[in-house]
């Protein structure tokens, strides 16, 4: 086993407000093992960012945590219940998770309050006015309020995809899983939507992210875990795994990011 592997699996041992926990990880799509043995405990109001190359298995292991994908052995928590667990309730388990990915998915036939107000009425039975009010207040807080009855190609790839921020907040989510929110976006507007994550980690939200933002991930996360291949290779403080890596190939993997410029900010 080594040092690496030892690190993952289990993970830190539990803590009081730990909002979600992996253990022992395994998911594999026909013969190819994508997470072989993920570990990872995220505490309340922390914000957890995934890095490693492209294919180490990041959005896999958010759409595990949604439900999108079943894992093939392990165990899943959120708030302390097991929600891999055969007899969990998944549309409950989701209604506790917002998710946003790389392509804002925003239905284009449909306004922007509509987009957001859609699962609230019908997933989760808010009556109309309580959902649109909450709608609309996040819209409010997001910049966003004049843009509630535009359709979203009347928006920017930004402010729409601030849309499907708004449209993930609007359950009241205990956990925000953020997948490449910024990839499809050109650099001003990559300011914008990284500015709401702020905000939104000094609201106190729980987030997990996964970005080749190097930067951003500096900045903003808790924690940062590196995934290589299918382990948690290396997770620390952002100082400790930027600044510090202990394994040679976080350090290839961030030397190859610094060559492509992707480590400022
Ligand atoms: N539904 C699927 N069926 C088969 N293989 C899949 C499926 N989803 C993902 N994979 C494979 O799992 C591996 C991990 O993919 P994943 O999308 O999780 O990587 P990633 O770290 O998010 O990469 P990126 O940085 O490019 O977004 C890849 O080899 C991918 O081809
Ligand atoms: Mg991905």
């Amino acid at each position: 086993m080594t040092a690496g592997v030892a690190r993952a699996g289990a993970g830190p041992a539990a803590g009081p407000g730990e909002v979600l926990r992996l253990e022992s990880v395994r998911k594999t799509f026909g013969g190819q093992v994508v997470l072989r043995d993920v570990g990872l405990a995220v505490p309340e109001h922390s914000v957890t960012a995934l890095i490693g190359a492209s294919g180490s298995g990041k959005s896999t292991l958010m759409r595990c945590v949604n439900l999108l994908e079943r894992i093939d052995d392990g165990a899943i928590f959120l708030d302390g219940e097991e929600i891999t667990d055969p007899r969990a309730d998944e549309d409950a388990v989701r209604r506790r998770i917002g998710v946003v990915f790389q392509s804002y998915n925003l239905f284009p036939h449909m306004t922007v309050l509509d987009n957001i107000t859609l699962a609230p009425r019908r997933v989760h039975r808010a009556g109309r006015a309580e959902a649109e009010a909450r709608a609309l207040e996040l819209l409010e807080r997001l910049g966003l309020a004049a843009k509630a009855k535009e359709y979203p190609d009347r928006l920017s790839g930004g402010q729409q995809q601030r849309v499907a921020i708004v449209r993930a907040l609007a359950a009241g989510p205990r956990l925000l899983l953020l997948d490449e929110i910024t990839a499809a976006l050109d650099p001003v507007l990559v300011g914008e939507v990284l500015s709401v994550v702020r905000d939104l980690k000094e609201q106190g939200m729980t987030m997990v992210i996964s970005t080749h933002e190097m930067g951003f991930a500096r900045e903003v996360a808790d924690q940062v875990c590196f995934l290589d291949d299918g382990v948690v290779l290396e997770q620390g403080p952002p100082e400790q795994v930027f600044g510090d890596p202990q394994e040679e190939r976080t350090r290839r993997f961030l030397s190859r990011v610094v060559a492509s410029g992707r480590l400022q900010g």
